[in-house]
Parts: C-alpha cells; sequence; structure tokens
C-alpha cells in the first residue's frame, strides 16, 4: 500500500477515508494511474457516498397528511402583472438559466439534446430556438436577458462548439454564460462500492438538474448576475420548445407578489401521469412524485370534476437571485434521489462488464427541491398546449413527431387568432407543419394580421425570422 500511494501524490489522509469506508478497492489501480485519477479520489467524499448507498440524506416525500392542494393563479391575461414583468425586462433585472447537462439517454442521440432538430418547416434546433427567444426578447424589449446555459461533462464541449458554430444565433457571446454542473460517482448497489469506467477512472455522471444551484453559486455567478443588477433568474429546460421564456406576465406576478421562488403550472391530464405534483404542506410549497401520492390523494376531485391534486409541474420557474444565495449556502438541505440504473464498469477481478440488469446506483439533486426553501412563493397556471412538450424518447410519447406536431399545433392557434386560417382535420389539428420563428413572435400578439392577410402563402409554412413567410426547407 504504503509504495502505491508514493507512486501518485494521493495523502494518506485520503488513502484513510476511503479503507474506512469500504473503497478500499480504489486504491488498488493507483500504480497505473495519473495524476487525474488521484485528483479524483482526492475529491470523493466516500462519507457522503456511504449514507446516500444507506439511503441516509436520500429526498423523502413530506408529510402526507399535511398535504392540500396549493392555491394556483389561473391562466390568462393580467394587464398589472405583464405592466410589472416588462418593466423588469426593459431595466434588465430579468437573466435566463437554461439546463442542458442531461445526458438524454432515452433519446439516443450521441449529440447534446439541444443539438436535435424540431422545428416542423425550418429544422431549427432546440437550442435555436430557445437561443432565438432570447435574442427576441432583447429586442422586444430593449435589454437581451443575460443568458446561462449549464453543460455537463457530457455536453460541454459539443454545446460549446455548437453555439460557436451558428454565431451565438445572433447573440452577443458576452452575454451567453456557459458554465458545467457538478459529476457524481455511481455505487454498487449490492455492496455500495464505487464503480470504476476503466483502470484508473472512476465512473461519474451529472449531479441532475438540481446541480445547477451549487455550480451557479460556487463559480460565483450569482455574485455576477446580482453585480449586473439582476434580482430574478429564469430556469427551463431544454428539452421544452414551447416554453415561453421570460414570460412578462409570469415575472409581473413575481415581483408584484414579492415571491422568492414561482413555477408554472399544467394541469395534470390524469392520475396516473408521470408528472410531479404540486402540493402546499405546512405553508410551503412541494412538488411529490406522482406515485408518491396515495390513491386517495390522487384520485380526488373537486366540485367540478377536476382532479384535487391537478397541479403538474412543467419545470418552469422564476427564482429570486437573493433567494437563490441563501438556499446554496444551506446547499446541504438539497437531498440526493437515488435511481437504480445500468451502468457498465470495469473491475480488477473480471474486466469490463456490461450489466444485463440494473446494477448501479446513481445519485442526482433535484431543482425543484428548492422550492420548500422559498416564502413567500408563487403558482401560476399555464395552459398545456401553450408550453409543455418535453422531448423525451425516440419514438411514441414525447418523441420528435410529437413535439413538433405540439409546435405546429402552436402555430394554427397563433395564426387564427391573427384571422389566418390554415387547413385542420376534424380534430383541429394543422394538416401539414407549421412554424413561427421566435424572432417572428414571442406571443401571438407580436404578428401582425394585415402584413400576415397581405401575404400569399403556401404550406407547410414558417413565418420567417423578418415576419415574412418562408419557403420550407
Ligand atoms: P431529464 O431528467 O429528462 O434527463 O432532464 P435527460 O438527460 O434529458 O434524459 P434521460 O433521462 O437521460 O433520457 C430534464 C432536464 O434536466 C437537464 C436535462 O438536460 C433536461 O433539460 N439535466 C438533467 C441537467 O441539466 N443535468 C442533469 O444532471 C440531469
Amino acid at each position: 500500500m504504503e509504495t502505491l500511494i508514493m507512486s501518485v501524490p494521493l495523502s494518506p489522509q485520503c488513502a484513510s477515508r476511503l479503507t474506512a469506508h469500504g473503497q478500499g478497492h480504489l486504491l488498488r489501480c493507483l500504480a497505473g494511474a495519473g495524476p487525474d485519477y488521484a485528483e479524483s479520489l482526492e475529491s470523493l467524499d466516500p462519507a457522503l457516498l456511504a449514507s446516500l448507498f444507506k439511503g441516509e440524506g436520500l429526498a423523502s416525500p413530506p408529510d402526507l397528511t399535511s398535504l392540500e392542494p396549493p392555491p394556483v393563479v389561473p391562466a390568462g391575461a393580467n394587464a398589472a402583472a405583464r405592466a410589472a414583468g416588462e418593466r423588469a425586462l426593459r431595466a434588465g433585472q430579468v437573466a435566463v438559466v437554461l439546463v442542458a447537462g442531461g445526458q438524454g439517454t432515452r433519446l439516443g442521440s450521441d449529440q447534446p439534446k439541444g443539438c436535435f432538430p424540431v422545428g416542423p418547416v425550418s429544422g431549427a434546433t432546440l437550442y435555436q430556438i430557445h437561443a432565438e427567444k432570447v435574442l427576441a426578447l432583447g429586442r422586444k424589449h430593449g435589454k437581451t436577458p443575460v443568458f446561462l446555459i449549464m453543460t455537463s461533462s457530457a455536453t460541454d464541449a459539443a454545446t460549446r462548439d455548437f453555439f460557436s458554430e451558428h454565431g451565438h444565433f445572433g447573440l452577443n457571446p458576452a452575454d451567453v454564460w456557459f458554465f458545467r454542473q457538478g459529476e457524481m460517482p455511481a455505487v454498487d448497489r449490492q455492496t455500495g462500492r464505487i464503480l470504476l469506467e476503466a483502470p484508473g477512472k472512476l465512473f461519474t455522471a451529472p449531479d441532475g438538474h438540481g446541480g445547477c444551484l451549487a455550480a451557479l453559486s460556487r463559480q460565483g455567478w450569482l455574485d455576477k448576475l446580482a453585480a449586473r443588477g439582476v434580482s430574478d433568474l429564469f430556469y427551463f429546460q431544454v428539452d421544452n420548445p414551447l416554453v415561453a421564456i421570460a414570460d412578462p406576465v409570469f415575472i409581473g406576478h413575481h415581483i408584484l407578489k414579492g415571491s422568492q421562488a414561482s413555477s408554472k403550472v399544467i394541469l395534470r391530464r390524469d392520475p396516473s401521469e408521470k408528472l410531479g405534483v404540486f402540493a402546499r404542506s405546512r405553508g410551503r410549497c412541494h412538488i411529490v412524485e406522482y406515485s408518491d401520492l396515495p390513491a386517495a390523494m390522487g384520485t380526488a376531485t373537486a366540485a367540478d370534476g377536476s382532479l384535487l391534486f391537478g397541479a403538474g409541474n412543467p419545470a418552469i420557474h422564476l427564482f429570486s437571485v437573493p433567494f437563490l444565495t441563501r438556499a446554496a449556502a444551506g446547499d446541504s438541505l438539497m437531498p440526493y434521489h437515488a435511481a437504480v440504473k445500468k451502468v457498465p464498469f470495469w473491475m480488477e477481478e473480471c474486466g469490463h462488464v456490461k450489466p444485463g440488469t440494473e446494477n448501479a446506483l446513481k445519485f442526482e439533486k433535484f431543482m425543484f427541491d428548492v422550492l420548500p426553501h422559498a416564502d413567500p412563493w408563487l403558482l401560476v397556471e399555464t395552459p398545456r398546449e401553450d408550453e409543455f412538450a418535453p422531448l423525451k424518447n425516440a419514438q411514441g410519447a414525447d418523441s420528435p413527431q410529437e413535439v413538433r406536431a405540439a409546435l405546429s399545433r402552436l402555430a394554427a392557434r397563433w395564426l387564427a387568432a391573427a384571422g389566418i386560417r390554415v387547413p385542420v382535420d376534424p380534430a383541429g389539428h394543422p394538416t401539414a407543419p407549421l412554424e413561427i420563428s421566435p424572432l417572428a413572435a414571442l406571443e401571438p400578439n407580436d404578428l401582425n394580421p394585415e402584413r400576415l392577410r397581405r401575404t400569399d402563402w403556401s404550406i407547410p409554412l414558417h413565418v420567417g425570422p423578418d415576419g415574412n413567410w418562408k419557403e420550407p426547407r
């Protein structure tokens, strides 16, 4: 042992920490490994991993007997909220953060999910759609929000290259702040032993979208935002091209209430829908996994027949920056969630192994676990068809086909509101792809009905960046 430890700069304290927590196997491949491996061992917290393996410190649902349906501001126009939100946008008080560190395993693309084309006519990627919304916000309100993009080891290089290759989609590169989230090792689900990917290389995975809080704080981004006069941070996820980024009405409700954390809400389709459920417990806002809700609560209905616990989570939030700064100081309050996964690994005894069944525990933090620390907080309803169509799977539900159809239906509704009729099937769905560039309109009111009516068009139809009809690709 002594000679092995001498061959790379590993501290004796680290070696004894690992041994004490049953991770001595990691020391056995030190001899042939480089300094990176020693560094990764030094930064491990084997005590934390040991307690997570035992189930200590993992997220648990709030006391179910204390759960009540939460108050939700209904969707719809609100002139006072809009005015307050637009004022904040004009003053540059709002920044936006996109979390894009996920590995997108279900979609199965070898690129980051943000590089996936979803524009029904243009083939625009998720990154292009999000970036153009941010650019359009700047054109509309005179101040472009700072655009923070969280990447991970899995997506960082490809995401930065993609933005560079596309000229940051017209944004000023100085206002696009990339930052990388942390990593967590995975452990064998039977023994708790930390898994190696190869000799001298730990297996690690991104630490969940909740890793955003620690990364924003430890890397100094929250301080930079505060120094720039940003008071609120709009949070969204890469897979949802419908999200109304920095929606002024939502921002306005948040500001007028003095809310520390506000979330958009969509109505759950049915009790079995796999969507987090908002609930109030002892005055605080919680998201409960749909599977943790007792059946009687999950299926209970109000007088009008709607689900009593019907407020679903589309993962669209707005946080006050001082709140995030305080929450990050108590980051250990953010629990980990454990997931059972199949993880290929290397072991001294048997070399590389591709397991046939789930062999490992991965640990992730979820951003919504910060919500119970906020007071006051706020929930605002938004119609699902207007704001939620996540790209998750290669086929079936939440597939590229479904996402493109949702974008086409949204465009059809906006065009109808401007008095333009497009061909629809008996269910009212457009019969051909339709798309409105974010640079043409961020909301239906941005379309110019007069101009649209004067323009010749054919389908598939793309309302392009300059507001003119464009030929499809
Ligand atoms: P999902 O939980 O749907 O994961 O992420 P995913 O990586 O997109 O897909 P699967 O589960 O591997 O198939 C929801 C959002 O959270 C981000 C994702 O990029 C997506 O925007 N996320 C997830 C992170 O930023 N970091 C993570 O560690 C995990």
